[in-house]
């Protein structure tokens, strides 16, 4: 499974990227609007993502309303860099919008989807890539695992004509992570702070204290 980072935030992206481990970035309005970003510095904004991970997909979400508008405002941000993949939520609109963006070449993100109905239309569609929601699942009582195992289940069984990648959403803890990956689903989109959580381990803290008290008999360092 292939980690991306679910943030818009530039320091977040800049630190995470030094890993060596990411493989995308994921932003979204509400991922923008916590950075403090203003609209017009939004595509500058996006630009300097997809430069930091020139080569790797960078999802900029469209907040346009209608299909037409959607397709423009989609083939716009696709213009800004190579690696720009235009993210739209799911419904009518952008169902057509993405079969458009998808003829052109032009790779879509399907966000917002909480359903194998919904993940198997947005594939149907032509959407490169289809995110899956956990966390709110689990924020509403519901157990979030249970639907991303049937959406990777639907989607897996299938051959779209095109590739189709599902980037595991709304992941809030290491668990999230683990199980997306025992599911087979291809990405987990990981906010910077359950991405420093998947690097740690209590275990693993108290093995590096005993290597280095270990070590100090052996230099003579008090
Ligand atoms: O990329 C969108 C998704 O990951 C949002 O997550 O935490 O707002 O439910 P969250």
């Amino acid at each position: 499974m292939k980690f991306f980072i679910d943030t818009a935030d530039i320091e977040e992206i800049k630190e995470a990227m030094s890993w060596g481990a990411l493989a995308g970035v994921t932003t979204n309005p509400s991922l923008y609007a916590k950075t403090g970003g203003k609209l017009a510095d939004f595509e500058d904004h996006m630009v300097k993502i997809a430069e930091i991970c020139e080569g790797l997909p960078v999802s900029a979400e469209s907040t346009a309303k209608t299909t037409d508008a959607m397709v423009a405002e989609g083939e716009h941000l696709a213009s800004l860099a190579p690696n720009i993949v235009v993210k739209l939520p799911v419904c009518a609109e952008s169902l057509a919008a993405t079969h458009a963006l998808a003829e052109e070449g032009i790779k879509v993100n399907m966000t917002l989807v909480f359903s194998a109905p919904q993940a198997l239309l947005a594939a149907r569609a032509g959407a490169r890539y289809v995110s899956p929601f956990v966390g709110r699942f689990d924020d509403i009582g519901d157990e979030g695992l249970d639907h991303l195992e049937e959406i990777v289940t639907c989607i897996h069984n299938y051959d779209f004509g095109h590739e189709v990648e599902i980037i595991t959403a709304s992941v809030r803890t290491p668990h999230h992570v683990t199980q997306a990956a025992l599911m087979g689903a291809d990405i987990a989109t990981v906010p910077f702070g359950a991405l420093k959580k998947c690097l740690k381990h209590p275990l693993t803290d108290q093995g590096l204290a005993s290597f280095e008290a270990d070590w100090k008999k052996v230099t003579g360092e008090k």
